[in-house]
């Protein structure tokens, strides 16, 4: 049990630790069994039916995968949460168990292209129906408000504008519709932010970022009440089946123990490269909660601990010059994931959101020449030389 008194970085260390008794093995022993024995059919019948605990099934739960659940939880002064196989499994599980056929939900209009698509092309198949709002705008979110909507869903700061929204007032309002609101923390991971401690209800992550930090998981987790872990785990993983397995979950209890260190260093890293790119000609515009040009600089300061390793940017000339620079770049790798130790770019328009059509995509702020950097935890210095070697033949153009 820990200590609440303790730090984060302390917490993520200890929190739910379950040392083999026998050996006293410090790293957690992973258990990847299926099928668990019982004594008698009675206690097999009284375990399925959540009248004793226990686990009887790899598809509703697993003892190693439960350590990280509790640790997660614990993170987030979550009452509980439910491991899934990836963030979008996450996100679709917490909207299915608060929506139901004829359904309406209030969305942040600058959300991840992976939950757009689902929003837009899966859930109105099952009679979902959905609102993209300015949340930065309260007003506008209230406006939004129909007699049938059943949640709010937003992402901050958001991929890939990092547009931060201010999680106690949206809550005042989902609280007073009595809405549950649910938010991606995906950005922040739990060392920066707490949504659930500023009234937010459900918290979803992509573990695949910042929780593993290692680029070789795809996980996600939903971060609440029981009722919505309860529900997830039996009716949604239990019979969808997108549940994490024990190998992905001990790399990620493994990742969690650097953590605080990690997310340290990306977001010193992260300010520096957002100071460097906005005093850089060849840049129009650089979206980064920790400048003071961010529109919501002040929000940020108040509601985050870390302003995060994420900086989009706009080099001037347009989507031409952007592809030009990022092809330029030797450090840094085009790809689609972010949160990892190497530094990694990509261009949202073609890629991470090109399942926004191009119209949706501006209205969203994804222009054609923004870029997303994931800052990683190289040397902030040589993550700066790339960008400056790359940024030399932009200069010469348009300076
Ligand atoms: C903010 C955010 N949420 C959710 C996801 C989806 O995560 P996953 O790829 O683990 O399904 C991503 C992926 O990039 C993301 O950036």
């Amino acid at each position: 049990m820990s200590n609440p008194a303790w730090g984060m970085n302390t917490r993520m260390i200890h929190s739910a630790l379950n040392l083999d008794s026998q050996s006293g093995a410090i790293s957690q022993s992973v258990i990847p069994a299926v099928a668990y024995a019982f004594p008698d059919v009675e206690t097999a019948a009284a375990v399925v039916s959540g009248e004793k605990p226990g686990i009887y099934y790899g598809r509703y739960g697993n003892p190693t995968v439960r350590i990280l659940e509790q640790k997660i939880a614990e993170m987030e002064g979550g009452e509980d949460s439910v491991g899934l196989s990836s963030g979008m499994a996450a996100i679709s599980s917490a909207l299915l168990a608060v929506l139901q056929q004829g359904d309406h939900v209030v969305v942040t209009k600058d959300v991840y292209g992976g939950t757009y698509s689902f929003l837009t092309s899966l859930a109105p198949r099952f009679g979902i129906s959905f609102d993209f709002v300015d949340c930065t705008n309260l007003h506008a979110i209230k406006a939004a408000i129909q007699p049938n909507t059943k949640a709010i869903y937003i992402e901050t700061p958001s991929n890939p504008r990092l547009t931060v929204l201010d999680i106690q007032a949206i809550s005042k309002i989902s609280q007073a519709y009595s809405i549950p609101l649910i938010v991606d923390n995906t950005f922040m991971s739990p060392c920066l932010q707490n949504p659930l401690l500023l009234g937010a209800d459900l918290v979803v992550h992509s573990a695949t970022k910042y929780l593993n930090g290692h680029g070789d998981v795809l996980a996600g987790f939903v971060v609440g009440n029981k009722t919505y872990t309860q529900f997830i785990r039996k009716k949604i993983a239990g019979d969808l089946g997108q549940n994490l397995n024990a190998w992905e979950a001990y790399l990620i209890l493994r990742g969690l123990k650097t953590m605080g260190l990690r997310v340290q260093q990306h977001c010193n890293s992260a300010q520096l490269v957002a100071e460097y790119l906005e005093s850089h000609p060849a840049i129009e515009n650089v979206f980064y909660p920790g400048l003071q040009s961010h529109p919501q600089h002040l929000l940020a300061k108040e509601q985050m601990r870390g302003m995060g390793g994420i900086v989009s940017f706009e080099v001037a000339g347009g989507i031409e010059e952007g592809k030009r620079f990022i092809n330029k770049l030797k450090l840094a790798m085009i790809s689609f994931s972010l949160g990892d130790p190497e530094t990694l770019v990509q261009h949202p328009a073609t890629m991470t959101h090109a399942a926004i059509l191009p119209e949706e995509r501006l209205k969203f702020g994804i222009t054609d020449g923004l870029i997303r950097l994931s800052v990683g935890l190289e040397d902030p210095q040589d993550i700066i030389a790339d960008l400056k070697q790359a940024l030399l033949v932009e200069a010469r153009i348009h300076v």
